[in-house]
């Protein structure tokens, strides 16, 4: 299997003719995802939420783990946005009066989901799995920056191809022990350290993948 490097414009060339050839509807989905959500792949995109709920409250403060609220994160290729069921184990008791929490209590009685705005989506063509990065030790905080801290959550990372393909290339600094993906205070590179990662990198057999396939099928 031969290796594609980014961006070299002289190896790019040939596997885009071929995935031209190959998968034009991949195409159609490009231009048409890009004509109706030109926002997702923006650095710093940060809607405002029908509710203000704060992560750096119920994350930083309270210290809630990620996947109290995201379950599935570490098992399946997307992570779930919490149902109102989840936010009433407290808040049935918590400040239900707070008006800042109408909205919930509305939808606790109705039945009706709370339309969360979504931040993060990448083009349907490109693929992602969320369990088999947080299997193998890359964190949340690598991808999502300092969640715990912001009042409202916005886009952290790129999340172009070019991002992606750097890590897939070269991940090894950014290696943790699996059971530490959801610490949002540790950073790998600093706390960890080369000799560890390249034990873990062994253990886990961590070899990601730069061919077309894996991200586009
Ligand atoms: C108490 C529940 C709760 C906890 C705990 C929680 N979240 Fe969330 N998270 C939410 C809700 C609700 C949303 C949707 C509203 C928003 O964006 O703030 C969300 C949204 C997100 C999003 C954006 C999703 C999108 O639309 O693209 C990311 C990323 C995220 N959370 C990561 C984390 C991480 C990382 C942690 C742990 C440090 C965490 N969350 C802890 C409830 C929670
Ligand atoms: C583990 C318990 C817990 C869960 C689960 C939880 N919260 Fe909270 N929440 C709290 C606490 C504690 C406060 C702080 C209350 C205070 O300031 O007196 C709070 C505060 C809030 C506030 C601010 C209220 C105000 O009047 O300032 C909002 C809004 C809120 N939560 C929304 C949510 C939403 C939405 C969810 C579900 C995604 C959720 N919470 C899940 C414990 C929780
Ligand atoms: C390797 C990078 C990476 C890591 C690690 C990562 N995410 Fe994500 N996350 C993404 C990308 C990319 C998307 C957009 C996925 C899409 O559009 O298909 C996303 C989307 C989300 C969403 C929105 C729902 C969804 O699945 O599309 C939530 C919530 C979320 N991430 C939470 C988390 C939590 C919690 C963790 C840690 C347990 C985590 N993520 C780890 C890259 C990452
Ligand atoms: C910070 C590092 C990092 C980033 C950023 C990253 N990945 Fe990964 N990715 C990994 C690692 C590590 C693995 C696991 C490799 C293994 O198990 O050998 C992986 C695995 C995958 C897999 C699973 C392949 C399989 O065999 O099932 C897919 C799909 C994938 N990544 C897509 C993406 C996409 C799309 C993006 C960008 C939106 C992305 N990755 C960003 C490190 C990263
Ligand atoms: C690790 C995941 C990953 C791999 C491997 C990957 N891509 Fe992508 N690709 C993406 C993501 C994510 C996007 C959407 C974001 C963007 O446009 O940068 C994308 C976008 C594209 C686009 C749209 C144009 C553009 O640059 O925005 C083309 C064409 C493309 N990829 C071709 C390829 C080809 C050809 C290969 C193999 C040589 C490949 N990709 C390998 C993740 C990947």
């Amino acid at each position: 299997m031969s290796r594609f490097q980014f961006p070299r414009w002289s190896n790019l060339l040939l596997p885009v003719v071929i995935l031209v050839g190959a998968t034009l509807p991949v195409y159609a989905a490009f231009f048409v995802s890009y004509g109706f959500s030109p926002k997702t792949l923006e650095v710093g995109y940060q809607p405002t939420q029908p509710i203000p709920f704060s992560h750096a409250l119920h994350a930083g403060e309270l210290g809630l783990d990620c996947r109290y609220c995201h379950i599935g994160v570490d098992r399946a290729a997307h992570s779930s946005i919490p149902v109102t069921q989840t936010c009433m184990n407290c808040h049935a008791n918590i400040r239900p009066e707070s008006p800042k929490l109408v909205k919930l209590i509305d939808s606790n009685l109705t039945g009706m989901p709370i339309e969360w705005i979504r931040i993060h989506r990448l083009p349907d063509f490109a693929f992602f799995n969320h369990a088999a990065h947080v299997t193998r030790g890359i964190g949340c905080a690598t991808c999502h920056g300092r969640i715990d801290k912001m009042e409202v959550v916005y886009q952290h990372a790129p999340l172009s191809m070019g991002w992606c393909l750097e890590c897939h290339r070269e991940p090894i600094t950014n290696l943790r022990p699996p059971s530490e993906v959801t610490n949002m205070r540790l950073n790998p590179e600093l706390d960890i350290g080369i000799d560890a990662q390249t034990k873990l990198r062994a253990k886990y057999q961590i070899a990601p993948s730069e061919n077309c396939t894996t991200c586009h099928r």
